[in-house]
């Protein structure tokens, strides 16, 4: 390893102040980035919201500092209210946040300091950070073509793609290809309002800081890649997969039941359909019936995460009557998976996601194909490339129906379209190894961040 690219300076550690926004997709990426600076020597220190909160017992060697952050009662579960709340979070740990950054400048002496990484969507840390002359880098937890949609949201809105039309959501957008309407990040009818907001913020942070770090890497999103470096007057460090790097299971702020990967040991090969809807996706009860019919008579094999708060306006995930019965010996449900070891399970052949970027690329790095059912946010698009770009998936598309479930679960399993896609997921699986192996494009990344972090000036 290059001297410049470890953080063993003047005889001293170098400290990375990192800062997650508190939700399980940004948490784990931010773990994994801590994992990886770590071992190249950084002193790490994590500041983090009273909110879904980490638990400092499992990463003892870190440093944690909780900032209040005005919330007080049940996590939101509509996704309108996790816009609002993370809106109103920010605004709230600004000061606390100050006082408490102020301090460990003081403690830690400020020249070892490198640099504050905090998450893209937590703008008021960056101008906190931006007055005590404290360096920041952003990360953006989502995919380099999500992060182009951002940068253009204003284009989009002025060109009238925005807000959406119901006649245009199938319009391509020339300027984003190969997204349609309906493939932006917006939500039902809001994106006059706090999305909007959300966005703006974002672009503004990645802006105000010295570097913008994506969960990326080179083979999967080259082009998307190039266009923000030509857009964006900051460095672009493109060092994903980072669960490639360093793993995140401690980070899971739920438990993870690991019997189902003894579950898994007893399948064949390729044989099981995992399915997950990430930590905020909800589906509707009806929904709910829909997808567990589907998946009993598809007749495949299945590990099917249910976790609680999944069902919308429903307290109990009650699966339906004689679901148990009908499926008995073929399949397993659990509240939450360790998934990047289930991904990684060679039994699992199919991974039915609400396509979140991290379940996205921990998908594409085993080479698993994937049945795609997004919910809201940058997953349309993520759904997007899975189909027409990498297909390595195919959009479970429309109202959930039993029958279409079943037909879809089959196509992926066990038809000739689904063996087409498992030999491109490999191909794909193959192209990130060669990214994060040595001398390859995520590890020069890596050394090109941790250069860029040592050479940051107060
Ligand atoms: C959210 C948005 O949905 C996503 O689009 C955005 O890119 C990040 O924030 P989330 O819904 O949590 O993320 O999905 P995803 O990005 O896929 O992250 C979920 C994480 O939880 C993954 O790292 C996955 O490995 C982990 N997970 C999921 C588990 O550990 N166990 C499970 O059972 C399911």
């Amino acid at each position: 390893m290059a001297a410049e690219s470890n953080a063993v300076h003047g005889g001293g550690r170098r400290h990375v102040l990192l800062f997650p926004l508190p939700y399980q997709g940004h948490i784990n990426p931010m773990f994994r980035l801590a994992g990886l600076l770590h071992a190249r020597g950084f002193a790490v220190t994590v500041f983090h919201t009273h909110f879904n909160a980490p638990d400092p017992a499992r990463h003892p060697q870190y440093r944690f500092v909780p900032v209040p952050d005005g919330t007080s009662g049940p996590a939101p579960v509509a996704i309108e209210d996790v816009v609002a709340q993370i809106l109103a979070l920010t605004g709230a740990c600004e000061s606390e946040f100050r006082d408490r950054l102020a301090a460990v400048l003081e403690e830690y002496s400020r020249d070892a300091v490198a640099c504050l990484i905090a998450d893209a969507h937590l703008l008021p840390i960056f101008e906190v950070a931006a007055k005590l002359a404290v360096p920041t880098l952003a990360l953006r937890t989502g995919s380099a073509a999500c992060c182009a949609c951002f940068l253009a949201y204003p284009m989009l809105f002025e060109k009238g793609y925005l807000p959406v039309k119901e006649s245009r959501r199938d319009m391509p957008v020339s300027e984003l290809p190969p997204y349609r309407v309906r493939d932006l990040v917006v939500l039902s009818g809001d994106e006059r309002g706090g999305v909007r907001e959300l966005l703006a913020r974002a672009v503004t942070a990645v802006k105000l800081s010295s570097g913008l770090i994506l969960n990326t890497f080179d083979a999967l999103e080259r082009r998307e890649l190039d266009g923000l470096r030509r857009d964006l007057a900051v460095p672009v460090f493109d060092i994903g997969p980072l669960h490639k790097f360093s793993p995140a299971g401690d980070s899971s702020l739920l438990r993870q039941d690991r019997s189902c990967l003894e579950w898994l040991d007893a399948r064949a090969p390729a044989s099981a359909l995992y399915v997950s809807f990430g930590r905020l996706a909800c589906m509707s009860p009806d929904d709910l019936v829909e997808t567990a019919w589907g998946i009993a008579g598809s007749g495949v094999p299945f590990l099917w995460v249910v976790r609680p708060g999944m069902v919308r306006g429903s307290a109990r995930q009650e699966l339906p009557e004689g679901f148990e019965a009908a499926t008995r010996g073929r399949g397993m449900v659990v509240a939450w998976a360790p998934q990047e070891e289930v991904l990684r399970h060679r039994a699992v052949g199919g991974f039915w996601t609400h396509n979140g970027w991290n379940s996205t690329t921990e998908s594409v790095c085993e080479g698993v194909p994937m049945l795609c059912r997004p919910y809201f946010g940058d997953q349309m698009g993520n759904a997007r490339y899975v189909e027409h770009v990498w297909r390595v998936g195919v959009e479970v598309g429309g109202e959930l129906e039993r029958g279409a479930v079943e037909a879809a679960i089959r196509l992926l399993m066990t038809g000739e379209d689904g063996a087409e896609m498992r030999a491109r997921a490999g191909e794909l699986k193959k192209a990130a190894e060669e990214c994060t192996g040595k001398g390859g494009s995520s590890c020069l990344a890596i050394d090109k961040l941790v250069t860029h972090m040592m050479s940051l000036q107060h």
